[in-house]
């Protein structure tokens, strides 16, 4: 396939960004999206020019680190699937791909397609673990019952990578979808009670104070997560909330 890459260039947070367009010849279907960019660094290289900049560790949708806007979608045009797990099979031969950085203020650029998403770290800090008695008695996990339900429904949300679609993808640059998975994995287990209250307002005073947004059930964040993480997880955040602040 021959493609036409327009991709935004920027040398360092405070440098001013601009979109370069980069014809690429020879790209394979089966090639991951990264797999491409690295043929395009090696061509720069080759000439003597920078490479573009992204993040990518895994690349087999685990990590959570690759991160790119293509064609105006986050992780691309295909469903469920991270940067790194984007074929090149779904573009035809002599399409114009446009790749960005994800874009949010909480987000800020650090290069190129490389944002700063320490934001979610500090959400994750501000409340994301549970105390455990690590003394030498510590008590079996599986001595106490989960319902297959809440067990179920806790795995699902624990499966969030913390990659930052929902938040690219929302108008309003809202990291509810993520917030509510970290909060909804402990708040559906026995082990989660014990810090239940100072989690869910704690974890929503940094998600605000970090400058995301609000949410206003577009729905986006849904579409657009890899993970597939369900809206129902910030309606019980709401909930939780409501119910710690009411107590409170
Ligand atoms: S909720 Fe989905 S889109 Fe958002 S950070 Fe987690 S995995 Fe990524
Ligand atoms: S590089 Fe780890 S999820 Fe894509």
């Amino acid at each position: 396939m021959k493609l036409t890459l327009k991709i935004w260039r920027q040398e360092n947070a405070k440098a001013k960004g601009a979109m370069k367009t980069y014809p690429i010849d020879g790209i394979e279907g089966d090639m991951s999206f990264l797999e491409m960019l690295d043929v395009l660094n090696e061509e720069l290289i080759n000439k003597g020019e920078v490479p573009v900049e992204f993040d990518h560790d895994c690349r087999e949708g685990i990590c959570g680190s690759c991160s790119l806007q293509i064609n105006g979608e986050p992780h691309g045009p295909d469903r469920l699937v991270t940067t790194c797990q984007l074929h090149m099979r779904k573009f035809n031969d002599g399409d114009t791909i446009v790749i960005e950085p994800f874009r949010a203020t909480a987000f800020p650029v650090v290069t190129d397609l490389i944002v700063d998403r320490t934001a979610f770290d500090r959400i994750q800090h501000a409340g994301g673990y549970i105390s455990v008695n690590t003394s030498g008695n510590t008590i079996d996990a599986n001595s106490i019952p989960v319902n297959k339900h809440d067990a179920d429904d806790s795995f699902n949300a624990a499966t969030c990578i913390g990659c930052g679609a929902c938040v690219a993808a929302c108008k309003n640059a809202s990291a509810m979808l993520f917030t509510s998975a970290k909060v909804s994995q402990y708040a559906l287990l026995p082990q989660g009670q014990v810090e239940a209250v100072e989690r869910v307002e704690n974890m929503v005073r940094q998600m605000d104070l970090e400058g995301f947004g609000n949410c206003t059930n577009t729905g986006a964040c849904e579409i657009e997560c890899p993970k597939g993480i369900s809206l129902e997880n910030i309606a019980r955040m709401n909930r939780e909330y409501l119910s710690a602040t009411s107590k409170g």
